[in-house]
Parts: C-alpha cells; sequence; structure tokens
C-alpha cells in the first residue's frame, strides 16, 4: 500500500517519528530504535513491526519561549478584562440589591476599562497586535456561577454574586502575579508598571469584596429564609 509521509521528525534524544497519511487516516508511528536507514519512507507501513505500532500523535507546540507564554497569557487576561467590561460587572450590576455592593462593582468596572487599556499598552510595549484568548477558567467561573443563580433562592443573589466577584478577583490576581514577574524576567519594567496598577487594584477589589459579603452573610444569617 502507498503511504505519503506529511512529516518527518528527529527529537534530540535521536527518536524519530514520521507521521504518514494512509488513504484516509493520518497516524504517526513511532519508530524508536529501529533503523530506518535505506528504507523508503513509502515503504515504512511494510517496514514496521506490529509490536512497535502503537500510533501516537504528537504535535509541535506553539509556544515555545518564555516571551510566546507571555504574550499568549497576557491575551488570556486581555479576554478576562473586556468579559467583565463589556457583559459581567453590567449584569452584576443589574442584579444586585445591595447598594454597597452595587457602588463597588460600578467602581471595579470603571477600573476594569481601564485595566482592557492597560493589557492593550503593554502589548503595544512589546510590538504585537492586543489579541485576546478565550481563558477557560474564566468561562468555567462563568458557568458556575450562571448555574449556581439557576439552583439557588433570589433572595441569596448578593452573596451569590459576591462569591463570584471574590472567585474572579483571586483568578485576576494570580494572572496579574504572573505575568508581572513574567514580565519582570524579560526585562520589560515599563510593563511591570502597567501590570502592578491592574493588580493593585484587583487586591482593592478583592478587601472590598470580602468586607461587603461579611456583612451580608452575617446579616443574612440572621433572616428568616424566603423566596
Ligand atoms: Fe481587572
Ligand atoms: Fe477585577
Amino acid at each position: 500500500m502507498r503511504v505519503d509521509v506529511l512529516n518527518d521528525f528527529e527529537h534530540e534524544d535521536g527518536e524519530r517519528l514520521l507521521e504518514i497519511r494512509d488513504d484516509e487516516r493520518a497516524q504517526s508511528l513511532d519508530l524508536g530504535a529501529h533503523d530506518v536507514s535505506g528504507v523508503s519512507p513509502l515503504d515504512i507501513r511494510a517496514f514496521t513491526p506490529t509490536s512497535h505500532s502503537t500510533a501516537t500523535r504528537r504535535e509541535m507546540p506553539e509556544i515555545t519561549t518564555p516571551r510566546e507564554l507571555f504574550t499568549h497569557e497576557l491575551g488570556d487576561i486581555l479576554y478576562v478584562e473586556r468579559k467583565l467590561a463589556s457583559e459581567t460587572l453590567p449584569k452584576l450590576i443589574a442584579e444586585v440589591r445591595d447598594e454597597e455592593f452595587k457602588a463597588g462593582l460600578e467602581k471595579h468596572l470603571r477600573e476594569t476599562k481601564q485595566h482592557v487599556a492597560n493589557v492593550e499598552q503593554v502589548f503595544s510595549l512589546l510590538g504585537e497586535e492586543a489579541k485576546a484568548e478565550k481563558c477557560l477558567g474564566f468561562e468555567g467561573l462563568k458557568d458556575e456561577h450562571d448555574k449556581m443563580l439557576e439552583e439557588t433562592s433570589t433572595a441569596l443573589i448578593d452573596m451569590v454574586d459576591l462569591g463570584a466577584a471574590a472567585r474572579t478577583e483571586n483568578y485576576e490576581i494570580a494572572a496579574y502575579e504572573g505575568l508581572r514577574r513574567m514580565a519582570k524576567a524579560l526585562g520589560e519594567e515599563k510593563a511591570v508598571e502597567l501590570l502592578d496598577d491592574n493588580l493593585k487594584q484587583e487586591k482593592e477589589a478583592l478587601r472590598e469584596v470580602e468586607k461587603i459579603a461579611t456583612r451580608v452573610s452575617n446579616d443574612s444569617a440572621k433572616e428568616p429564609a424566603s423566596a
């Protein structure tokens, strides 16, 4: 049977990987220590012994340098900040009842719009186009929150939203701490300053949320349950 070779990889450890196509299927055959010298790649299937025929697919990684990892993670937080500014925070502001919480969310929405601008500026400092990467962690938090709202009485909505806000701020804090560490290591001092501005406001927002959550939790524990 004729076999077309799509890729021929030589790994650092000397292991060879051929990616082949036979008829309609694409698969990779790890040839390990087998001597393939003198064997035409087109005959590789006939050569490959059945004892070594476990098919594995190895793709070349697209992120290979600390700088690429940094810009990828920057795209991740850009996705989060844009979503928060355009959808999530306006939705929370519309649904919460506690006035102090509502005012805090409105303030953080204004800050979040600046966070978007700061992250875009970091991209521009690096000479890169600001490209958002879908953040699966944030999407998970959002899905969990949506499910929680369906399952919970509307009387408890502020507590549910305070929990979601605290989780999101913690996520952002971890993201910015990682980003500022990478920017520092790469010698991008101006980027460190911009990331620190965002990080400081996330930490302050978390402190506010925790303070309000303590009051709301204590108050609601004293009240009889209602629908
Ligand atoms: Fe933010
Ligand atoms: Fe935030």
